[in-house]
């Protein structure tokens, strides 16, 4: 992720159009478990302007057959080297044909063709993206090549009753031995990441669905008949995504089918092949009594996100992967508009920008730290990260909002109708929403090309005299001295006056006077803007919404920040204000300096605590200072273990402030309308009922043990379940021991409950932890074979535990090494996503630092690692 980076390096700049096109491919499977043997032929096009040999990529493929126009091929007529067949006489309109063999059970990568769930039990499917076709047969697997599928399926009918692949079905039929037939095609043309077959035993739920255009389409959602009843919730979520998309971007979907199928063997959230989407069961299965509030809602966000791809990735796909954010991006950004519909458009934002400083601020802080568009990568699936999700989704928020609402809208209808069934790039992106509007975009392109996170700097002026205030703003790249263009920051403002009352803005050359909010736009290194008829000095609200993925720097007294706290009619911003100001609370207690901001905002949440006619979910969140991830991003030298402590007392500070009593009515208050309903009133209730009780646990440790034993005894569903279970391991609680265990009991066949119970006992705080998960390792249920059971364990201990991981002597980082070298032998895709909580090591304090420095040298050493986990490990020492 590195200038420095190998020589393995794949670079932007060097992409050429493919020399050799597949206009159409039929592929022939003869499925089964141990091996499973596939004939492809391929139509070749080829481009009259290039002259290169026909290559295709090819990786653990055992070639049986090759034909080139019906002949069989002498051995001299082709080499296969280096995942590369080259093959010699190939003209404009030739076929080619391969078979080879596949050995799905063998396949422990879960890339390409794999077994998911047992020899016996399990089933058969495939993941592509991003160059997993080429694990499955010869094709030159790249976006920008796309063709007309067909795809027969044969395989034994009893252990495969089950034959799903895209497109739309074209016929079924019986063969010898027990064996059947079943045939799609797909009518639009499309990149090889996008195809995916499915087989085995899977029970489904259907339902039928007219778009707004008027095809009648079958939706089906198929999982293993444990898991079928839990399909209902995803079928809502789906139908609503369908709906929301045709009326929000005017988008149908296209096929007549729709499947989607759930797996517990996945790497990632869920795959968005075309017309048959899987998914990771964490993202697709949900019920009362096994799945959280937080769960339900990212099923929706899963379900919405990948079917949004069928056209913002599918039908308008990437030229190359360089361009990997036209489609991540954009579709993050459509399904956050998409939930934020759904829910409540404040508590959305809240959960995105703390996603986005929790995991993207310190990605792009360290060592692997790239551009939204990357200039050069070795292993492409390192690049699935938060940068070009999340980081991602706020360029097309700042574009979205830079052309307005209906602008917005003009531009993606142009964008869709101009790109479709093309690999386009993120040029052809700006450029379309640019000229339907009329506006040149283009200095957009900035911000996709440089990696860090820009610095706002802010000054307000007030002239009494004149009456005008005066905002001054600076923008400097974070990379400190180095040369960077300037970024277009489009930065949204309000104004207060003493009293917490919003002013009408007034500003030279602009059309819309007396708005209370305003959206100015920086555009070169810095520039001031002034408001007219301003008549005491007011207190700015900046970056309004999170208008811009910057750090805004600006002087505020507590006391203002207080102020927006408790007057900011905007949701997001009251609690932006709130994370401001107990930041500085933090650095009160850490400096041990005067008290002001603890004060202040400690003052401001005990008054909120008792207004009635706040959200309360919203008051859960601003009751929830920023996390330990987000403090260490503001020290120089990080000692996690401090920031742990120093965290805490904060929250403590703000329990004692509130008091024992008023926590504790206000659980009772809320335990006593404990109920399963799921609407927003019911979800908000929960969240603040675990709020309280996490912070009464910081005043009245016996009572509140007390009380969540009960909760953990009488929980309607498991959101109440799970927090009461966390407060009992967080506290230490002599009861914890056998509520675990009853947790165990309990869900000892629901494997992502179990993943649950890994992952909270992971996160307990401090040094002890370590042999806890030692000891979960040794669970008949653990295993490295499992991704979802991998993050669970390990995930959740040292990227959701700091003060755990981070131990002095070191044996976090030693442990995570050594389960890196077993993981990466198994799945390396999984492994390195792992090796990045190393990111950051570089600014820990000096003792855990060498500590970290010796185990991350000694991996760096290790000449057998995957391309995937070397890469990531060289960045780390890079940086
Ligand atoms: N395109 C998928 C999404 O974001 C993610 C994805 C990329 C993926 N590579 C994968 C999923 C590998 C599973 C496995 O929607
Ligand atoms: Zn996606």
């Amino acid at each position: 992720m590195n200038d420095t980076q190998e020589n393995a390096a794949i670079r932007l700049a060097d992409y050429r159009a493919p020399a050799w096109h597949v206009d159409s491919i039929e592929m022939d499977f003869d499925l089964d478990i141990e091996s499973s043997e596939l004939s492809t032929r391929l139509l070749l096009r080829r481009d009259p302007a290039q002259d290169s040999p026909l290559r295709l990529n090819g990786e653990n493929l055992e070639l049986l057959s090759i034909a080139l126009d019906g002949k069989t091929l002498d051995a001299d007529a082709y080499r296969f080297v280096d995942d590369l067949l080259e093959i010699d006489n190939a003209r404009d309109g030739s076929v080619l044909e391969t078979r080879v063999r596949l050995r799905p059970a063998a396949n422990t990568a879960l890339e390409g063709l794999y077994l998911s769930g047992s020899h016996d039990a399990g089933f058969l499917l495939t993941q592509c993206e991003a160059e997993g076709f080429r694990h499955i047969t010869f094709f030159p697997d790249r976006p920008d090549v796309q063709s007309r599928y067909t795809v027969t399926l044969r395989a034994n009918r009893e252990r495969f009753p089950v034959l799903l692949a895209g497109g739309n079905p074209d016929g079924v039929g019986d063969l010898d031995n027990g064996w059947h037939w079943v045939r799609f095609v797909d009518p639009h043309p499309k990149p090889s990441y996008l195809f995916a077959l499915v087989a085995g035993r899977l029970d489904k739920i259907t339902r039928d669905y007219v778009t707004a255009d008027g095809r009648k389409v079958v939706l089906n959602i198929w999982a293993e008949s444990d898991a079928i009843d839990r399909c209902h919730y995803a079928m809502d979520a789906l139908e609503r995504s369908m709906r929301w998309d045709e009326r929000a971007f005017g988008r149908n979907y296209d096929l007549d089918v729709f499947h989607i199928v759930a797996t517990h063997d996945f790497n990632m959230g869920a795959m968005e092949n075309k017309g048959l989407n899987i998914f990771n069961a964490k993202y697709l299965l949900a019920d009362q009594d096994s799945s959280t509030d937080d769960e339900y809602r990212h099923v929706e966000a899963v379900v919405a996100h990948e079917y949004f791809h069928n056209w913002s990735g599918n039908r308008v796909t990437c030229r190359d992967w360089f361009q990997l954010s036209l489609k991540e991006g954009l579709t993050v950004f459509r399904e956050q508009s998409f939930s934020a519909d759904m829910n409540s458009a404040p508590l959305k934002r809240i959960e995105d920008v703390s996603l986005l400083r929790r995991a993207q601020f310190p990605e792009d802080a360290g060592p692997i730290a790239h551009p939204v568009r990357p200039a050069q990568y070795s292993e492409i699936n390192n690049f699935y990260t938060a940068t070009v999700y999340e980081k991602g989704a706020e360029l097309v928020r700042m574009l979205s909002g830079h052309l307005g609402k209906q602008g917005f809208r003009r531009g993606m209808d142009l964008y869709f109708e101009r790109n479709d069934g093309r690999a386009a790039t993120l040029e052809d992106f700006l450029g379309s929403l640019g000229e339907a509007n009329q506006v040149d975009l283009m200095p957009y392109l900035a911000w996709y090309a440089q990696a860090g996170t820009p610095r706002l700097k802010a000054e307000g002026r007030h002239d009494a005299e004149s009456r005008t205030y005066t905002l001054r703003l600076i923008q400097h790249g974070s990379n400190g001295h180095e040369e960077k263009p300037a970024l277009p920051i489009p930065v949204k403002v309000g104004l207060f006056d003493r009293d917490g009352e919003m002013l009408d803005l007034h500003m030279d050359g602009q059309t819309s006077h007396g708005e209370k909010e305003t959206v100015v736009l920086l555009d070169q290194a810095q520039a001031s803007f002034v408001f007219r008829d301003v008549v005491e000095a007011p207190v700015p609200s900046l970056l309004r919404g999170f208008s811009a993925p910057v750090i805004l720097e600006y002087e505020y007294a507590p006391a203002e920040l207080a102020l927006l706290l408790a007057h900011d009619p905007d949701g997001f911003n009251q609690w932006e204000a709130g994370q401001q100001l107990a930041c500085r609370a933090y650095e009160n207690l850490r400096d041990g300096v005067a008290d002001d901001a603890l004060i202040a905002w400690t003052d401001a949440l005990a008054l909120l605590f008792e207004a009635t006619e706040i959200d309360q979910a919203l008051l859960a969140d601003l009751l929830t200072p920023p996390g330990e991830i987000e403090l260490a991003e503001r020290e120089a030298s990080v000692d996690p273990q401090r920031i742990h402590a120093l965290h805490r007392q904060l929250q403590l500070r703000l329990a004692e402030r509130i008091g024992a009593r008023a926590l504790a009515e206000k659980y009772e208050m809320l335990h006593k309308c404990s109920t399963i309903k799921l609407d927003a009133t019911s979800q908000a209730q929960r969240r603040l009922k675990r709020r309280t009780l996490e912070l009464l646990g910081l005043v009245d440790s016996a009572e509140t043990q007390r009380r969540a034993v009960t909760q953990y005894r009488e929980a309607p569903g498991m959101t109440d379940r799970l927090a009461a279970l966390n407060v009992l391991l967080r506290s230490d609680a002599p009861q914890a021991g056998s509520a675990v265990a009853q947790y165990r009991a309990r869900y000892a066949d629901n494997a992502l409950a179990l993943d649950k119970w890994f992952a909270l006992q992971a996160q307990v705080p401090g040094d002890a932890t370590l042999d806890r998960v030692k000891m979960l390792e040794q669970d008949a249920s653990f295993t490295l074979r499992n991704p979802n059971r991998v993050q669970s364990l390990f995930g959740a201990f040292v990227r959701g535990n700091p003060s755990g991981f981070h131990r002095a002597d070191g044996a976090g980082y030693r442990l995570l090494a050594d389960r890196l070298l077993g993981l990466d032998a198994l799945n390396p895709q999984v492994a390195a996503r792992l090796a990045t909580a190393f990111n950051g090591w570089q600014r820990l304090e000096p003792c855990r630092r060498e500590l970290a420095h010796a185990v991350i040298s000694e991996l760096a050493g290790n000449d057998a690692l995957s391309r995937n986990l070397s890469e990531i490990i060289v960045s780390m020492m890079q940086g």
